[in-house]
Formats: C-alpha cells, sequence, structure tokens
C-alpha cells in the first residue's frame, strides 16, 4: 500500500492548516479538478478554518488508458465569478503537469487575484511547471497509482488509501 488511510488523514489535516495560514483575508474559492478530487476536496475543506466557497471543474486527460495522452478537455466551466478571487486549485495527482497547465491558462483570463495549486500527489515527472504545486500531500512514485478518488478506467475511486496499480 502507498498510502494509509491514516497517512492520508493526517497529511490532509496539515494541509489545511498550511492553506489556512497562507490565506490571510480575501475571498478563497477552492476550485477541485473532477473527477479525481472530489474526496481529496470534500476532505480539505473541512480542514481549512476560513470562509470560503467551493466548485469544480471536469476535465478529462487520459480515457482509460495508464500513460498521459497530452490531451486536455475541457468539459465544463464554473459559471462561478472569479474575478478578484483567490483560486485555489486542487488536482488529484501531478504527472507531466500539462492538465494544470492548460487550465491555469483558461482561468487566468478571469482575472482572479492569485491561482495556486493544492495536489494531494505530486509524480515530479515534469522538471518545467510553469505553476509547480504550492501545497502537496505526498511525493508519488513514478507508478500507476488507484484509490482515494484516482482511478483506472473509472474503478477504484471509492479505496481510502492510495495503492498503486500493479
Ligand atoms: P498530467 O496532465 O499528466 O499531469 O496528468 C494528470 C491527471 O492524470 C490526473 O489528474 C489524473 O487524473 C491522471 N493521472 C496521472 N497519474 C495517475 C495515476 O497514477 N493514477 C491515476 N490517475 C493518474
Ligand atoms: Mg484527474
Amino acid at each position: 500500500m502507498a498510502f494509509s488511510a491514516d497517512q492520508i488523514r493526517q497529511r490532509v489535516r496539515e494541509l489545511g492548516r498550511e492553506i489556512t495560514d497562507s490565506y490571510p483575508e480575501g475571498e478563497l474559492l477552492v476550485l477541485g479538478l473532477l473527477k479525481g478530487s472530489f474526496i481529496f476536496v470534500s476532505d480539505l475543506v473541512r480542514e481549512i478554518e476560513r470562509p470560503l466557497q467551493v466548485d469544480f471543474l471536469i476535465v478529462s486527460s487520459y480515457g482509460s488508458e495508464t500513460v498521459s495522452s497530452g490531451h486536455v478537455r475541457l468539459v465544463y466551466d464554473p459559471e462561478t465569478r472569479l474575478e478578484g478571487k483567490h483560486i485555489l486549485l486542487v488536482e488529484d495527482i501531478v504527472d507531466s503537469g500539462r492538465t494544470l497547465s492548460r487550465v491555469i491558462n483558461v482561468l487566468q483570463e478571469r482575472g482572479p487575484s492569485s491561482i495556486e495549486v493544492c495536489a494531494m500527489l505530486d509524480k515530479h515527472v515534469s522538471t518545467f511547471l510553469p505553476h509547480p504545486p504550492k501545497f502537496v500531500g505526498f511525493d508519488a512514485p513514478d507508478e500507476f497509482l488507484v484509490g482515494y478518488g484516482l482511478d483506472h478506467a473509472e474503478n477504484f475511486r471509492h479505496l481510502p488509501y492510495i495503492a498503486s496499480l500493479q
């Protein structure tokens, strides 16, 4: 098992504290990238002790393959106003970083006052990311991981822990 439910719970609590401390004032919008971040977002926002709003974006990049194809599709745009808000994009796992770069470019045009990324897992595959995640749960091995929102062909998202597919 890569990360147990207990390890995840403890780390999410710490992340919540870090995020609480780094946003002193202003409107905060936590924007989860679906579907992978749905469990992480729901756990994370309950550990952030300041006013915030929650919304989601659907971005698809993988299909049922286990290797990034590099194609990113923005399926849904939130109607929520982004202008003047602090945006915290929440991603399940950063692999090539293409998904994030693409989404950040789109969101930046709407005039938020800041955009930061919180990723549950970071594979550190990419040597150059224009927007490296400011908050990271765990450094991930370069393996295909499932559970805690992460899927393989839509299976395993419900597992309370994170495990390697092998
Ligand atoms: P990137 O655009 O290459 O960074 O890919 C990021 C997206 O690919 C994530 O949001 C996941 O949906 C998916 N992904 C990347 N690595 C894994 C993995 O190990 N397990 C499950 N999904 C993954
Ligand atoms: Mg995803």
